[in-house]
């Protein structure tokens, strides 16, 4: 009984609240981690065979092309240059964004055929993000990390040129198993505060959303690592971009 009376005391103790993006704005953990980035998630994407996945998604890429979120820049590898005629990368934080100038510096000699430029933007703000642009359009692990995914969604599709345009993610999130999202949901606040990752989010369900499902359509999806790792091939719909 006291065990269960200090249970319910914790519960509503006010630093007890589960944490949201409204309350708690994840920008000072990326200019933290800019620097440490690449060295921080390296393993763990080796042993998850994430490069063959980013390989395969942004191999696809063409014509003008648009990566949001593009923090350090861990997909310029796996471009195909030749067939990219220009390219736009953005984040919003301004350290991750320096990390991926920096890094580009190995790779001008690839794109030396295309259009690249840098720019600053928030996925949740419509306004300050592109729109009827772009062929290909791309986010690698970037819902996970953003205030409103459904509306990051919706940007992503108004940045498309027309309904031939393809938005090529890889995410992350919740998982097909119980066990795994009870383990998931426990640990958000250390996660979000340490790694600016809500990393329980339900990726697939965004597509549910009213406003994602009228601007678009999902052609393909494949899900790893428990159902935790998404790999979505989406296009706008006709009269929506
Ligand atoms: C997990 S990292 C992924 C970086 C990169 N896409 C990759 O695959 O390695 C998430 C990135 O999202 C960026 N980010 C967070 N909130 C954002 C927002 N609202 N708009 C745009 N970028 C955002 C962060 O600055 C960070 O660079």
């Amino acid at each position: 009984m006291v065990v269960f009376r200090s249970r319910e005391a914790v519960k509503h103790d006010h630093d007890d609240q589960p944490i949201t993006p409204s309350s708690f704005d994840t920008s000072e953990v990326w200019e933290r981690n800019a620097k440490g980035y690449d060295k921080e998630v390296g393993w763990d994407e080796v042993i998850m065979g994430i490069g063959l996945m980013r390989r395969w998604l942004v191999g696809h890429a063409k014509g003008d092309v648009l990566e949001v979120s593009v923090g350090t820049g861990r997909n310029f590898d796996y471009y195909k240059a030749d067939q990219i005629d220009t390219a736009t990368f953005t984040d919003r934080h301004e350290p991750m964004l320096n990390e991926a100038r920096s890094k580009f510096e190995q790779y001008k000699e690839k794109f030396h055929k295309t259009f690249v430029q840098f720019k600053t933007a928030n996925v949740d703000q419509p306004q300050t993000m592109d729109k009827g642009k772009y062929d290909t359009v791309i986010d690698t692990f970037g819902l996970c990390s953003c205030a409103n995914p459904a509306e990051a969604l919706v940007s992503l599709a108004d940045a498309c040129k027309s309904e031939d345009s393809r938005i090529l993610l890889l995410e992350h999130g919740r998982s097909h198993y119980g066990w795994l999202n009870r383990l998931l949901d426990t640990n958000l606040d250390n996660h979000v505060k340490r790694y600016g990752c809500w990393w329980n989010r339900d990726v697939m369900g965004l597509f549910e959303e009213e406003k994602v499902k009228e601007k678009l359509e999902i052609e393909t999806v494949s899900r790893w690592h428990f159902g935790t790792t998404c790999y979505i091939v989406a296009k706008p719909k006709k009269n929506a971009h």
